[in-house]
């Protein structure tokens, strides 16, 4: 049987839904592979020019093939539309495809290995702006032990595209709606639909 391996596969696929078919087909890790129920490739309306990048599907993610369904998944979509960005214009994706046994933290070379898919995925959605929620997607843009509360307000930037960098809607939930990570949240989203605006109009 040929294996295939994503650093291959990920950059021939010529569009978003040819990606996330050969992704569902992707056996690159093992223990992943052994206990996910689906691959969670992500999804992208069409016309979608915001790419959000979560870490990795939950269980309820992993159940239905869907990213951000679950608890989370519902938070990001009160605060999302509180903030003006509409559904249809925003793609959500993981830094794994797959769910992590018990939800552990994604391994180094498990994100290693997943890398090219969402690589490619950026390529594909070519988004005015990318918002990455949570440290393990901070840290695929920028580099291992980035902390969020000092790159919130940077200048990021990933394959020539704009990167806004902000915590995890389960870490909004963790530390309650009085939390520091639910207000700065709720403030990143609403400076994100304006800071894509901005690079829209600009396009
Ligand atoms: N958490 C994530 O990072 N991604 C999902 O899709 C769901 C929960």
């Amino acid at each position: 049987m040929t294996v295939l391996d994503p650093s291959e596969a990920a950059p021939a696929q010529p569009g978003w839904d040819a990606l996330a078919s050969a992704a569902r087909g992707c056996v690159a890790c093992p223990e992943l592979v052994a206990t996910r129920t689906n691959v969670v490739p992500g999804v992208r309306p069409a016309g979608a020019d915001v790419l959000l990048v979560g870490e990795a599907p939950g269980a309820q993610e992993d159940e239905s093939g869907m990213p951000f369904v679950g608890k989370a998944g519902q938070l990001l979509d009160g605060l999302l539309a509180e903030a003006g960005l509409p559904r249809e214009r925003v793609a959500v994706a993981n830094v794994l495809k797959c769910r992590p046994p018990k939800n552990r933290k994604p391994t180094r070379p498990e994100v290693a290995r997943c890398r090219p898919w969402l690589h490619r995925q950026i390529e594909l959605a070519d988004p005015v702006l990318v918002v990455t929620l949570g440290g393990t997607a901070a840290e695929w843009v920028l580099k291992p032990g980035v902390r969020i509360g000092e790159v919130r307000f940077s200048d990021v930037y990933y394959a020539g595209r704009r990167v806004l960098c902000t915590y995890h809607p389960s870490a909004a939930i963790r530390f309650g709606p009085k939390g520091q990570p639910m207000a700065a949240l709720r403030e990143d989203l609403a400076r994100a639909a304006a800071l894509a605006a901005e690079l829209r109009a600009g396009r």
